[in-house]
């Protein structure tokens, strides 16, 4: 299973690369703008980050468009800035058909704001390469989310599409746990996130305990 790194905060994507070989970058309006740069700015120095390698970045088209042919010029002016940029369009009637045509021109996207398992299938009808169903929103909100995942999944798998499925918006371990045992592809969440699910009370405690049983030993 990947992980991606949920952020456009630079030194936490590097950080994430060195310490956990991060598979790729989930970005939208919120982490640009927590990041203080221009949008440019910082999707040009995330791109910095992976040249040379094939770990995607989704970047997300301006989210005031509501038509698809615009959204496709957007779509193609970015892909054109980097070869690891996936389009990320929203999961309405014009971001399914810019996906189509995106697609169409080889170009890869990326639908976000998923909340049902219709809107999952006909992104991937429509050739989308990933699909984001957003779990921990639709948790916030009263929403189960194990049967949503497994609808997904079983709907991908079922029809052979290319489709990879981030699962997006993790907010705990639990979630991740979720997302991997459903046979999701892949799971997105931000640094804290990743970082409290690698740790364990438990794992503290024991690595306590065993530091003193080492002091009380002698080592030859
Ligand atoms: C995923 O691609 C989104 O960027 C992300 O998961 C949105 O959720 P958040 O910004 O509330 O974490």
């Amino acid at each position: 299973m990947k992980f991606f790194l949920d952020s456009a905060m630079t030194d936490e994507i590097k950080h994430a690369l060195e310490m956990w070989d991060i598979d790729g970058v989930t970005t939208n309006p919120r982490h640009v703008q927590v990041s203080g740069k221009p949008f440019m700015t910082v999707i040009m120095e995330i791109a910095d980050i992976f040249a040379g390698t094939d770990k995607p970045i989704s970047v997300e088209v301006n989210p005031h468009l509501d038509d698809w042919r615009e959204m496709v010029a957007e779509g193609k002016k970015l892909a054109a800035l980097s070869p690891n940029f996936v389009i990320k369009l929203p999961a309405r009637e014009a971001g399914f058909k810019a996906v189509y045509e995106l697609a169409a021109a080889d170009i890869k996207s990326n639908l976000t704001l998923v909340f049902s398992a219709a809107q999952a299938l006909q992104a991937m009808r429509m050739g989308a390469a990933y699909v984001s169903p957003f779990i921990g929103w639709k948790e916030s909100n009263g929403e189960e989310i194990i049967h949503f995942i497994d609808e997904v999944t079983t709907i991908r798998n079922n029809f052979g599409f290319d489709t990879e499925i981030i699962v997006a918006a993790a907010r705990n371990a639990r979630q991740i746990t979720n997302a991997a045992v459903s046979g999701a592809d892949i799971v997105t969440a931000g640094m804290p996130v990743f970082q409290d699910s690698f740790d364990h009370p438990y794992t503290d405690v024991g690595l306590g305990k065993f530091q003193d049983f080492w002091d009380d030993t002698p080592y030859e």
